[in-house]
């Protein structure tokens, strides 16, 4: 085996505290995205339910059902998307004459519990929210009504940007023209953010001060 010399031995050492304090900022960022996208799916199930007391499920299409065991679906149920066939968890129903298509109820399920393409939903929007919560705050900005429509206008750009393709025509609407509830979706996004990165204690690790938001709460 070769001998490390001082030297290698000290470049080396320096790149491994480069990596480790690179990996862990990465791997900070990347608990605050987590963090964010399952408080904003919590949120957005409060919000939905104490809208619409009366309705008890939302049945959406998933592309990532067929893990589930066939002889589990049991309960015959007419929902809001069709006759389907209902899993013994009440959360997962198959079209009755269709097996291939498989639909999840997002409103009773917890982050961790969505299947794949509804979590990633969650996490890009996510994903924007921190990215420019942590960008604002490191250039100092004032967390004022300003700054959550700049940023709220950002989340919903790319959020169309995901889905151009399944949007209503209503919804493709430039962010201003949008009606309140609808900005109120993205704006929460950004508060959350702001939320968990005080108190995930994140300004340490990214070496900011606490966010300060000058604006009341509408989450
Ligand atoms: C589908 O979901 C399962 C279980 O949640 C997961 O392990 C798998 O990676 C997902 N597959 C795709 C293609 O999303
Ligand atoms: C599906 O469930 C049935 C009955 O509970 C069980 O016998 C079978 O092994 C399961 N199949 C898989 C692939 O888990
Ligand atoms: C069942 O649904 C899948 C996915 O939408 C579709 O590709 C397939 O053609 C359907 N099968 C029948 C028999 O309708």
């Amino acid at each position: 085996m070769r001998l490390i010399t001082p030297l290698t031995f000290i470049i080396f050492l320096l790149f491994s505290i480069t990596n480790v304090e690179l990996t862990s900022s990465k791997d900070r960022f990347r608990i605050f995205i987590r963090n964010v996208a399952s408080t904003f799916h919590a949120n957005w199930r409060q919000h939905f339910v104490s809208e619409r007391p009366f309705v008890k499920n939302r049945f959406k299409l998933t592309n990532n059902g067929t893990h589930y065991n066939s002889s589990d679906f049991i309960y015959p149920m007419i929902l809001t998307v069709g006759s389907c066939l209902v899993h013994r968890n009440l959360k997962v129903a198959r079209a009755r004459y269709n097996f291939s298509i498989t639909y999840v109820d997002i409103l009773n399920m917890d982050y961790d519990e969505l299947p794949t393409d509804w979590a990633y939903e969650n996490k890009n929007t996510a994903r924007v929210a921190c990215r420019q919560v942590l960008k604002s705050v490191r250039q100092k900005r004032l967390f004022n009504r300003n700054l959550i429509e700049i940023i709220s206008e950002k989340i919903y750009k790319a959020w169309i940007k995901r889905n151009a393709h399944r949007a209503s025509n209503q919804l493709i609407l430039p962010y201003k023209y949008l009606p309140e509830n609808e900005k109120d979706k993205d704006r929460r996004a950004m508060l959350i953010a702001c939320r968990l990165y005080n108190e995930l204690h994140l300004y340490r690790y990214f070496r900011t001060t606490p966010i300060h938001l000058i604006e009341p709460s509408i989450e």
